[in-house]
């Protein structure tokens, strides 16, 4: 469906424009994989808010991007119980071995990472959020298997 009739859609279920910021937003990310430029104004105009204000609200919240990101996105806790169980580890790797920087995406579309603070499950660190999948206790080894299962299933060739 096209993005607009779907934000009119998301629009019909409530009263106010602005209570539809957030759900239109989430439909912009299922079709671009972030908040676009693009998207954003329609949201604004279908919505009849400042596209500055879109913008803002998009901002506001962590869980939207406004750059493009990999297709697994991994999110890096580097609080203190992390960062002493291997987190710069997980970050070295994504460094040297995908030749990525924070917010960088690999040349297959496929990886990006951020550095996130405490996302609550220091017991069993490092942690990480992929994509929306926690996963505790991480490490190298373990995160260049899962690189390699990624790369099989979208038909990409082993590194
Ligand atoms: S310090 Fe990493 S999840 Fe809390």
């Amino acid at each position: 469906m096209e993005l607009r009739k779907e934000i009119e859609d998301i629009k019909n279920q409530f009263k106010k424009g602005e209570s539809a910021i957030i759900p239109a937003l989430h439909k912009v990310v299922e079709k671009y994989g972030y908040v676009s430029e693009e998207g954003a104004k329609v949201v604004a105009d279908v919505l009849e808010i400042s596209l500055d204000h879109v913008i803002s609200v998009a901002t506001f919240y962590q869980f939207f991007k406004l750059k493009p990101v990999g297709k697994y996105h991994f999110q890096i806790c580097t609080g203190l119980t992390c960062m002493i169980n291997g987190a710069l580890d997980l970050v070295h790797f994504f460094n040297k071995e995908l030749g990525v920087k924070e917010n960088e995406v690999t040349e297959d579309g496929l990886f990006s990472y951020e550095i996130v603070q405490c996302i609550g499950c220091g017991d069993k660190a490092p942690a990480v959020l992929m994509n929306d999948q926690r996963i505790e206790g991480l490490k190298v080894a373990r995160l260049k298997e899962m690189i390699e299962e990624f790369r099989s299933k979208e038909g990409k060739e082993p590194s």
